[in-house]
């Protein structure tokens, strides 16, 4: 039985169990549906076993050794990477600008931190994509045990995932990809490829670009390391199966003909706003993430003229360019009107 269902056939029993809310919505109404399928593990349909069956069906979709829900976005699953990866007192090959989790991961673990910097493109003020050549010196001179690396990266920078694979091999260490803005691509031909088969840990977040909600996501494994252990050591046992049902329907869904239609139908939809704007200029590997700049603008002045002039909000901004974020939830009238103040810039 899927997750859905037994949340389905819960919700009708009398129970006496946490959560004691009972499947009511007293408290807050606007979330009526999330209290009534809002059960506990120990359900007498038990949704623990559907989960593990639902997480089975993930690793074929993805071709995995094995895939985990999240309800505690990426940052647990790089923590629980790590976690399985390292012990303390090893070290840990990681981006001097990664996003936090990345360093409290390696705290937590008790394993020492080896920073690595990237390369800034200078035209965009991004940084660029993680090398061979940015990480093999410290592969070489130092004993790492755990590489990782962000790709894509916020902006859209896609790094060369089987090389750096292979460089991790040769030196004996686990290459862990945060993946969290790369959700969309395994399911696109068009889009670039993703690690989850390639790299010993992939995470993704769902909810970023994928239609999931705040904050599930992924972490796919292909190495033999008890990595459902390193999971246990910082999850609940308290786990929201609302969350976890909407990770199996948003799988289910990007994996469906009609979730593949709506993912390049977005994608041919951004392809054409770039072609409409040929008074900009834009970057990146990652169609989905329409980082632009203008010759007249800042990234800093474009990001306000199109915040207080036309009411559309960036995700991230920086002196050069501005990154407009695009996931399978974007629309075809939202992107016109996009296409339409960059065309009068
Ligand atoms: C590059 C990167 N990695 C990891 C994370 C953490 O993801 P989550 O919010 O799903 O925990 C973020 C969040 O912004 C991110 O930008």
């Amino acid at each position: 039985m899927s997750l859905i269902k037994i949340l389905r056939k819960t919700c009708r029993k009398a129970l006496f169990t946490t959560p004691s809310h009972g499947q009511k919505y007293f408290i807050f109404n606007k979330f009526r549906n999330f209290y009534k399928y809002d059960i506990s593990e120990t359900d007498f349909y038990n949704p623990q076993e559907a989960l593990e069956k639902a997480e089975l069906q993930a690793s074929k979709i993805y071709g995995t050794k094995s895939t985990l829900f999240l309800t505690n976005g990426s940052s647990s699953g790089i923590i629980a990477a790590v976690l399985a990866s390292v012990s303390a007192g090893e070290k840990v090959l990681l981006w001097r600008n990664a996003h936090p989790c990345h360093n409290n991961a390696v705290k937590l673990a008790g394993a020492v931190p080896v920073y690595y910097d990237l390369q800034i493109s200078q035209e965009w003020d991004i940084p660029l994509k993680t090398t061979v050549e940015n990480l093999e010196t410290y592969l070489k001179n130092e004993k790492i045990k755990a590489v990782i690396v962000t790709s894509p990266t916020y902006e859209g920078i896609v790094s060369d995932i089987q090389a750096l694979k292979s460089l991790c091999s040769k030196y004996g260490a686990y290459l862990i990809v945060d993946e969290a803005h790369g959700a969309l691509y395994p399911f696109s031909e068009n889009l670039p490829e993703s690690a989850v088969k390639i790299a010993d840990f992939t995470i993704q977040s769902l909810h970023k670009t994928a239609g999931g909600l705040n904050p599930t996501a992924l972490l796919h494994c292909n190495c033999n390391l008890d990595i459902k252990k390193a999971l246990s050591l910082i999850n609940t046992t308290s786990p929201s199966y609302p969350l976890l049902a909407s990770i199996e329907a948003n799988i289910n869904f990007l994996n469906s003909k009609r979730g593949k239609k709506q993912l390049e139908l977005l994608i041919s939809n951004i392809k054409s706003l770039k072609e409409n704007c040929s008074n900009c200029e834009f970057f990146g590997d990652d169609i989905t993430k329409i980082l632009v700049k203008h010759k007249d603008y800042t990234g800093f002045e474009l990001s306000e003229h199109l915040y207080e002039k036309e009411n559309i909000e960036d995700e991230k901004t920086n002196s050069k360019s501005t990154m407009l974020l695009c996931g399978i939830g974007t629309g075809e009238k939202k992107l016109k009107r996009l296409e339409n103040a960059l065309r009068k810039l």
